[in-house]
Formats: structure tokens, C-alpha cells, sequence
């Protein structure tokens, strides 16, 4: 098993590496291989991406990456790395599950995957400025092919883990030539699955009942603007972003990445929580690398750490514990459970 991690910029560089001691405690023979991308290795070597990068992601079929800072203006020669690799993986389908976890901070109940499509959209950034600066344009491109891979991907995988319905989330009434094509190949693709109770809901209607009640979600199958919202919305309820894992998906390749960013307000502290790190990996071992058995460990384990109270400041202060002290408790866990 040959993993390549991208820790990136921030918090990054601290739930990495407490997310591979606990990865090393289920498989002692993983080889790690570091690579560099991100918005400091931008700024010292002027790419984002290494080529070195994306072909040692290739060779490996499996990525571990952190996070990165992109700026929210302009900057000549960036692009964000994330966006970038999923790309040229092809990993076409983001996996973002929220279950509940006993934290004080999280909602009884609530169950649900979202499978955000991965690889167009509004959010692979093709933009323009014209009107001297005082224009701004992005396109927006829906294919059936992308849709039709990750509706797949969503159905197979209700129909294996024995889930009940899928949403589908879109913008169809104003967007009927986009979203519009993506609801009719996510429709086609639903009559192949009698069994499985496919909805529709139109994203703010979405965004309203995400807030309202998240059981009511069982899979939600959208775009990837979407997707990237409503998960960041049900990561609160999940807990937070510190506890909210994600993986993308391709066709024999995979990366494990957290739902949250480089967290510049919290970094360099070794406070930032490594569960959002620590699950992803879990979903790479379940999804990918068919190791069920050693990510139920790892769930065990973080489902244990946490029920028993231990915690760091994001979900709340009195009596939190550091990063390092955090991932220990997770890897004493692993070997009462065993
Ligand atoms: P963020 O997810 O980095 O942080 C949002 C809030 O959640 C902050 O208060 C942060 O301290 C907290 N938080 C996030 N993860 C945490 C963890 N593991 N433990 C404890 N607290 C945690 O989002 P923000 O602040 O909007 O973005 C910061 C940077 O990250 C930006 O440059 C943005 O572009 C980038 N970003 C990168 C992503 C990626 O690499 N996949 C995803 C989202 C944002
Ligand atoms: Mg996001």
C-alpha cells in the first residue's frame, strides 16, 4: 500500500501527521511519500503543483491531502492546488458524510452523504474579466457525461450500503440548460433503481431544510458549487468542521482530503482537531483501498475517544486537549477495542 501525502499550508502540517500515526497503528506497512503543494510552496517556488506532484499522486492511486490557503483575489500563476489534482485525477465524485458523533456540539440522528460531482461547474474556476475590471465571468458547464459517472457512483453506492433515498439537489427553474441537464441525467440514472426513493429539491429549499432537519437526508447527489456548500452546512451538525471527513473518488484512485481549510486563525497552536483528517483516511481504507475491517478500527476508536470526553477546543474549551494529545488517546483506542 503506497500512500501520497500532501499536508499543504496551515493546520495542514498538524492533522497530517497525527492522521498517519493512527493510519500506521491499523497498517504498520504503508509507505508514505511526501509531496509538496500549496499556497507557501507557491510563494517560494511560483506553482502551486508541482508536476513531481501530481505524478507521484498518480503512481500512488492514493492522496492524502490537508489543506491549502488560496487568496480570495487574483494572484498571476495561482490556481488552487485541490481543485487542480482532483482534475487531473480524475476523482469525479467528493464523498462528504455526516453521522452523528457524541459531541455536545452535534445533532442526534442525523445520517447522511453528500456526493458532490467533482470535476466542472461554476467551482473549477474558469473566469474571466472584461470591461476594463468591471465585468466579472464564470462559466458555468454541466456535462452528462460527468453527471451521469457520479450518479452512478451515488446510486451503486445506495444500493450497496443499503441507503433508502437519494435527494437531488439543483437550481433547475433558473437554470434549466445547466442544472436543468444535470436533474434529467440524474433522473435517467434513478429509474435503474427502483428500489431507491429518488427526490428532488432545489438547492436554497435544500439549504433551508439542511438548517430545519438534516434527517431528513438520507444521499444528496449534486453539482459541485452546491455540494460544497450544503457539506460545510451539514459538517455543523455533524459536529463541526473539525469532525467532517471527505473523500473523491475516480475510477481506481482516490483522495482523502477534510472538508475544512488550512485554518489560519488556529494554526502553529497544536490545537486543530485531526478527526476530520483522521476519518478521511477511513473512508480511503473503506472506499478505495477495500479495508473495511481497519477503518470500523479507526471509527471505533474516534467514536470511543470522543464518547469518553476528550476533545479539542473547536468543540469546546473547558478541559480540551492538544492535537498531539488528542490523536494519543485516539491510538490507546485502537488498542483497548482490539
Ligand atoms: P477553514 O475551514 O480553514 O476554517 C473555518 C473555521 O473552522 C475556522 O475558525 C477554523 O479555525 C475552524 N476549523 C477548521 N478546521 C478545523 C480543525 N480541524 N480544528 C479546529 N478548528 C477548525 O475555512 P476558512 O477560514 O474559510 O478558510 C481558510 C483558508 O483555507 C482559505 O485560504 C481557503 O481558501 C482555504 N480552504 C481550503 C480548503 C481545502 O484545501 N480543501 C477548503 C476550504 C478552505
Ligand atoms: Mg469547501
Amino acid at each position: 500500500m503506497e500512500l501520497c501525502v500532501i499536508e499543504g499550508d496551515g493546520i495542514g502540517r498538524e492533522v497530517i501527521p497525527a492522521a498517519i500515526q493512527v493510519l500506521k497503528k491499523v497498517v504498520p506497512h504503508v509507505t508514505i511519500f511526501h509531496a509538496p503543494a500549496g499556497w507557501d510552496y507557491f510563494q517560494q517556488h511560483g506553482t502551486s503543483l508541482p508536476e513531481e506532484t501530481v505524478e507521484l499522486a498518480v503512481r500512488c492511486k492514493a492522496v492524502l491531502f490537508g489543506a491549502v490557503s488560496s487568496p480570495s483575489y487574483p494572484v498571476d500563476g495561482y490556481f488552487s492546488p485541490v481543485v487542480r489534482l482532483r482534475l487531473r485525477l480524475q476523482t469525479y465524485a467528493n464523498l462528504r458524510p455526516t453521522r452523528y458523533l457524541p459531541v455536545p456540539t452535534a445533532r442526534q440522528g442525523v445520517d447522511l452523504l453528500i456526493v458532490r460531482e467533482n470535476t466542472e461547474d461554476l467551482y473549477v474556476g474558469h473566469e474571466q474579466t472584461t470591461d476594463e475590471g468591471q465585468t466579472g465571468i464564470a462559466q458555468k458547464v454541466i456535462t452528462r457525461a460527468a453527471t451521469e459517472r457520479v450518479a452512478r457512483l451515488a446510486y451503486s453506492l445506495a444500493s450497496r450500503t443499503n441507503r433508502e433515498k437519494v435527494t437531488v439537489v439543483h437550481k433547475a427553474n433558473v437554470l434549466p440548460q445547466s442544472d436543468g441537464l444535470f436533474r434529467r441525467v440524474a433522473l435517467e440514472v434513478a429509474s435503474n433503481y427502483p428500489d431507491i426513493i429518488t427526490d428532488e429539491l432545489l438547492v436554497d429549499t435544500a439549504a433551508y431544510w439542511m438548517v430545519k432537519d438534516p434527517r431528513r437526508f438520507d444521499i444528496i447527489l449534486t453539482p459541485n458549487l452546491y455540494g460544497d456548500i450544503l457539506s460545510a452546512m451539514a459538517a455543523a451538525w455533524g459536529g463541526g468542521l473539525g469532525l467532517a471527513p471527505a473523500l473523491n473518488l475516480g475510477d481506481g484512485i482516490a483522495i482523502a482530503e477534510p472538508v475544512h481549510g488550512s485554518a489560519p486563525d488556529i494554526a502553529g497552536q497544536g490545537i486543530a482537531n485531526p478527526t476530520a483528517a483522521i476519518l478521511s483516511l477511513a473512508m480511503l481504507l473503506r472506499h478505495h483501498w477495500q479495508r473495511d475491517e481497519e477503518a470500523q478500527k479507526i471509527e471505533a476508536a474516534v467514536y470511543h475517544a470522543l464518547k469518553e470526553g476528550e476533545h479539542t477546543t473547536d468543540i469546546f474549551n473547558e478541559n480540551a486537549i492538544s492535537t498531539q494529545a488528542f490523536t494519543d488517546r485516539i491510538c490507546e483506542a485502537i488498542d483497548a477495542l482490539a
